[in-house]
């Protein structure tokens, strides 16, 4: 049985967190270069909404605008762009990144970031929906079936029917729970991952993990189905070959960005995830000095886990075992310790442990990162190639679980300036 462990304080954060997201996403696109941004009067506000109950006024049309210098919206509303712009999605532009592409480092997947063309080129009308849309089917019934006419992409069932990610199925995609990795459904990879982290005793949730962030999430089974834990994950993916699989994903109603590990920080703070996933992702964790992994250290709390599902944790041909030589080795030299390695996936903690990190430091086995600035937004921040020391107050503070984790007072909020206020004492 499903049973949804999400009590209404749980949504309502995430909502919160969501719309901080799209929020952030969007600035970037609509309020980044300092110009001024034209809404009309309250008077004329009032009077468009009258208009929209009486239809007499409504001049809104479907044409393709740009940008343009202060940008201006009507009285009476926005112009809609054409239909075959409805998959359009800001700075993801297929045929904008294809000009840019001889100046891109493609050895380094920057052609998956978010690249926004210049001003004039931006898009200002609103992206209107595929023909047929329909109100989207509520969760828990979403988590198997969203209307097949709401995602118009067949290339992604296609490739990846094989592997359980997608079927079509008449007027509906049909989703079993699967993935390249667990071809046999999320639940039971899951309850594996449970196994590998606390010695066949527990699950995941017991192993210490409330957070996670799944690298290359396909159509997000993974986080679907670690709902019932009562495990909060974001996903991303990139929007590359396989269309747009994050439209899946939100559609079904999972929580999940377009984004990739190329060049840039991902967007989120020092120390947020209690476990960062990849199965089969298809990153290169290995190349560039391990860089990747690098920033995988920044976002996983002390004694967080890195599962990796992927050939070179368990094939012997082509060159797998030199890159798990690799990994084993750049990994060693951040003192993370490899845990756990079977079936198909090895998982490594990162260990707290402040002296290895200095020994590895003054061996010049690792770059440590000049003096901690962890606080710093990482929002657009080139990647660094170096891993950060903790603070030693921190060092014996591992967050408990939820519900506790939900008020206690974290001494790092201190170095963002949020001081606790103690408004009234209950007892
Ligand atoms: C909108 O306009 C149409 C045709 O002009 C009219 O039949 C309809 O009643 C109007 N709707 C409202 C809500 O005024
Ligand atoms: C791409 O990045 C790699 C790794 O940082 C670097 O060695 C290479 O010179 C870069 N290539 C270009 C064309 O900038
Ligand atoms: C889906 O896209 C195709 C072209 O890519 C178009 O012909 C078709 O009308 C679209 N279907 C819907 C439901 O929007
Ligand atoms: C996990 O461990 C339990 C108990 O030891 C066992 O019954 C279960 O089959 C294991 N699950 C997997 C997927 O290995
Ligand atoms: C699992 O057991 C091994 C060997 O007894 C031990 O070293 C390891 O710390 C245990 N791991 C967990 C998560 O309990
Ligand atoms: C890993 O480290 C060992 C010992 O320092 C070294 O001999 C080996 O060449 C390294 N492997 C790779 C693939 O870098
Ligand atoms: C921390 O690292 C040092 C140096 O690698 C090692 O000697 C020590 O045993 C480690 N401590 C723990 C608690 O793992």
């Amino acid at each position: 049985m499903i049973s949804l462990a999400f009590d209404s304080k749980t949504g309502q954060l995430i909502l919160i967190a969501l719309l901080v997201m799209i929020g952030s996403f969007y600035t970037g696109t609509l309020f980044g270069n300092n110009s001024t941004l034209l809404i009309p009067s309250s008077s004329s506000l009032s009077e468009s909404e009258s208009s929209s109950s009486g239809n007499s006024s409504f001049r809104n049309k479907v044409v393709l605008t740009y940008r343009t210098k202060t940008i201006s919206i009507h009285e009476v509303g926005m112009n809609v762009c054409p239909l075959t712009y409805n998959e359009y999605i800001p700075c993801h532009n297929p045929s904008y990144i294809k000009e840019l592409l001889p100046k891109l480092n493609v050895s380094r997947r920057e052609e998956l970031e978010r690249h926004c063309p210049p001003l004039n080129k931006r898009l200002f009308c609103l992206v209107p929906p595929p023909i047929d849309y329909k109100l989207p089917i509520k969760w828990p019934t979403s988590r198997d079936y969203v209307w097949r006419s709401n995602v118009n992409h067949t290339h992604l069932a296609e490739v990846k029917g094989g592997q359980n990610w997608v079927h079509e199925q008449n007027q509906l995609w049909y989703f079993p729970g699967g993935g390249t990795h667990f071809k046999h459904g999320a639940p039971e990879y899951i309850q594996r991952l449970g196994n590998m982290t606390t010695n066949e005793t527990g699950d995941l949730r017991s192993a210490g993990v409330v957070t996670v962030l799944d690298v290359g999430c396909g159509v997000a089974s993974f986080s679907a189905y670690l709902l019932p834990l009562d495990i909060q994950t974001m996903s991303f993916a990139p929007k590359d070959g396989h269309e747009n699989q994050i439209q899946f994903a939100l559609e079904r109603g999972i929580g999940a960005m377009i984004s990739s590990l190329s060049t840039k920080q991902l967007p989120y703070p020092t120390s947020s995830f209690d476990m960062v996933h990849c199965s089969r992702c298809r990153v290169d964790f290995h190349e560039n000095d391990g860089i990747l992994l690098k920033e995988v250290d920044r976002l996983l709390r002390p004694n967080g886990y890195f599962v990796y599902s992927a050939p070179p944790a368990y094939r012997k041909d082509k060159d797998y075992p030199l890159i798990w030589d690799k990994l084993v080795n750049l990994t060693a030299a951040m003192c993370w310790k490899l845990t756990a390695r079977q079936v198909q996936t090895a998982i490594w903690v990162k260990q707290e442990n402040r002296s290895c990190r200095m020994q590895n430091g003054d061996n010049m086995l690792v770059n440590i990162c000049d003096a901690v600035d962890d606080s710093k937004i990482s929002w657009n921040s080139p990647l660094k190639n170096c891993i950060q020391l903790s603070h030693e107050r921190e060092d014996k503070r591992i967050l408990p679980l939820r519900p506790q984790r939900l008020s206690i007072y974290w001494e790092r909020l201190h170095d963002i300036g949020i001081i606790p206020v103690y408004v009234y004492d209950r007892h």
